[in-house]
């Protein structure tokens, strides 16, 4: 792993304005000083909406009703996660999974192996949507193992690449979805 900046954005003698465009300075700080920093930081919504698309977010979430999920609706996000929080799931997705979207891994009796969410379930039958979106139901009785992971199928750093200003536009444009 990439040794972390020291910096203290805490400190009010660090410049924020010098080092807030600066590309890839979210991957090179620790998530505290990411937290700390957004205090300060500027975020505007718009932008925040390019670099949600342009992060490949959008593959997984979306921000309008009607569209197929793959993972957790984004379009109220702002009303139910503070934008701390929000920072924190984007940062470390596997902190805390979101409830109905832990991770499951179904093997078959026949040797298939499913990870996804659970969608449905039935005394016959369970569906499991994987991360593309592809639904495949799976009869209870070939299931021959069935365990939660303790993973998130949002992958991790895929903020890293961005500056601080982008990362607090990313978070504003979140915090302003509610619905
Ligand atoms: C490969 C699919 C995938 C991609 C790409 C992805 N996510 Fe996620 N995301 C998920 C899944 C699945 C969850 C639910 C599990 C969890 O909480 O970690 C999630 C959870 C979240 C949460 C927490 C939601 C809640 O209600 O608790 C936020 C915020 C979030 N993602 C933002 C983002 C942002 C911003 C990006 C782009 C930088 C992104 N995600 C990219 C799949 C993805």
């Amino acid at each position: 792993m990439a040794a972390k900046t020291p910096i203290k954005p805490a400190d009010p003698t660090v410049d924020l304005a010098s080092i807030a465009a600066r590309k890839g300075q979210i991957g090179k700080m620790s998530i505290e000083d990411v937290l700390l920093i957004l205090k300060r930081a500027k975020g505007e919504v718009a932008k925040g909406k390019e670099v949600f698309t342009r992060q490949g977010c959008i593959v997984c979430h979306t921000t309008e009703k009607g569209q197929p999920l793959k993972g957790p609706f984004m379009g109220q996000v702002g009303a139910v996660l503070s934008p701390e929080q929000i920072a924190e799931s984007i940062l470390k997705p596997n902190a805390s999974i979101s409830q109905g979207f832990s991770t499951v891994q179904v093997t078959t009796r026949d040797q298939k192996v499913y990870v996804g969410f659970v969608t449905a379930q039935s005394a016959e039958a369970i569906e499991i949507r994987d991360i593309t979106g592809k639904v495949s139901r799976v009869k209870v009785d070939n299931i021959k193992e069935r365990k939660e992971l303790d993973i998130s199928m949002m992958p991790g750093g895929l903020s890293d690449a961005l500056s601080i200003e982008e990362f607090a536009s990313l978070v504003a444009f979140l915090a302003s979805q509610k619905g």
